[in-house]
């Protein structure tokens, strides 16, 4: 598509964020390239013309457009219907739930994504919820901001929780819950885990952990993993840090427990993003940060590396750095 303009796209060129890199030109150009959004870091500029769309879905059939840029937006039968020609889905994340691969795979479509770059950024982040959550940084934030604070130090509203000592619930042991126990046992923590190959099982690692941190994809198997049952068996007093995804927990039951004040959580990941239940909001117990993970400089320039190297591979019909599943 590169020099047309197609419905639901911007104008030629929109994509390009500076010159053409050495990888652009030739056989490259002549594949279309659309993207959801534009990708932040100077790998971008390798990929030759990206058009921006404008909506996602678009709101007419993009004949000729080969190439998927996408980050977290649906990518099923219906999207696919208007993207004819598509032969490849590059999902900017590790998580690809919302990318119906069995649905791409029909058609033939290719997926990719970026794991393995992000992992200590998400692992940063849960330690940071954990240490937000545990020694009511936020809370008492926003105590001095508003304040409150009226007494010295030895007599504070409340007192916090001490992480050294403490036990480190891992649901998920893969790259980034392993990466979440090394930084957890600097902090004295004691890790425990469980995952479908080994570890405890869930249900006794829910009843023995202070802190529990879910770091497993979302997917059939993992939808609702921590239901209502499961999350009763937490004890009180005890906090959820998610990171994953929102769905891997029953957010109603959820919430039923965060209002009871029988446990705390940190909470990056929610079920409908970015909407976050208004019973959340005045809660104490609870710190929110919106989708954070891997929110940072060099790590979302990392991923823009990452999918880049995945585009480029395919155009020139290389095998694959990183298709799903893999
Ligand atoms: C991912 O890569 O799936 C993350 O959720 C983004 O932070």
């Amino acid at each position: 598509m590169p020099g047309r303009r197609a419905a639901g796209l911007g104008a030629p060129g929109a994509g390009r964020q500076s010159e053409p890199g050495p990888a652009a030109g030739g056989i490259l150009e002549a594949v279309s390239i659309v993207a959801t959004q534009r990708f932040p870091g100077p790998a971008m500029d390798e990929l030759p013309e990206v058009a921006l769309l404008e909506r996602w879905p678009p709101p007419a059939p993009l004949p000729g457009a080969e190439v998927l840029l996408e980050a977290g937006v649906p990518v099923g039968p219906a999207e696919l219907d208007l993207l004819p020609d598509l032969r490849l889905v590059a999902n900017y994340g590790v998580g690809y739930d919302s990318v119906d691969v069995a649905a791409c795979r029909a058609r033939g479509i290719e997926v990719v994504h970026t794991p393995g770059v992000l992992d200590a950024a998400v692992a940063d982040l849960t330690l940071a919820l954990i240490l937000a959550v545990r020694r009511l940084l936020v809370a008492g934030d926003r105590l001095v901001r508003q304040g409150g604070w009226s007494t010295g130090w030895s007599r504070p509203p409340q007192l916090g929780r001490d992480l050294a000592g403490s036990r480190l619930g891992l649901v998920g042991y893969g790259r980034i819950g392993s990466e979440v126990a090394r930084r957890a046992a600097v902090f004295g923590m004691e890790v425990a885990f469980h995952r479908r190959s080994g570890g405890l099982p869930l249900d006794e690692l829910l009843r023995s952990s202070d802190v529990v941190s879910l770091h497993v994809p979302l997917s059939a198997e993992t939808r609702g993993l921590l239901s209502r049952e499961r999350l009763a068996l937490l004890p009180d007093g005890a906090t959820l840090v998610n990171t994953a995804r929102g769905a891997v927990v029953d957010e109603q039951a959820l919430v039923d427990e965060l209002v009871s004040g029988r446990i705390s959580a940190g909470l990056d990941v929610f079920a409908h993003e970015p909407q976050v239940p208004a019973r959340l909001l005045g809660l104490p117990n609870v710190v929110l940060t919106p989708h954070l993970g891997s929110a940072t400089v060099e790590t979302r320039a990392a991923m823009t590396r990452v999918l880049v190297d995945n585009v480029l591979a395919f155009l020139r019909g290389e095998p694959l750095p990183n298709p799903v599943g893999a």
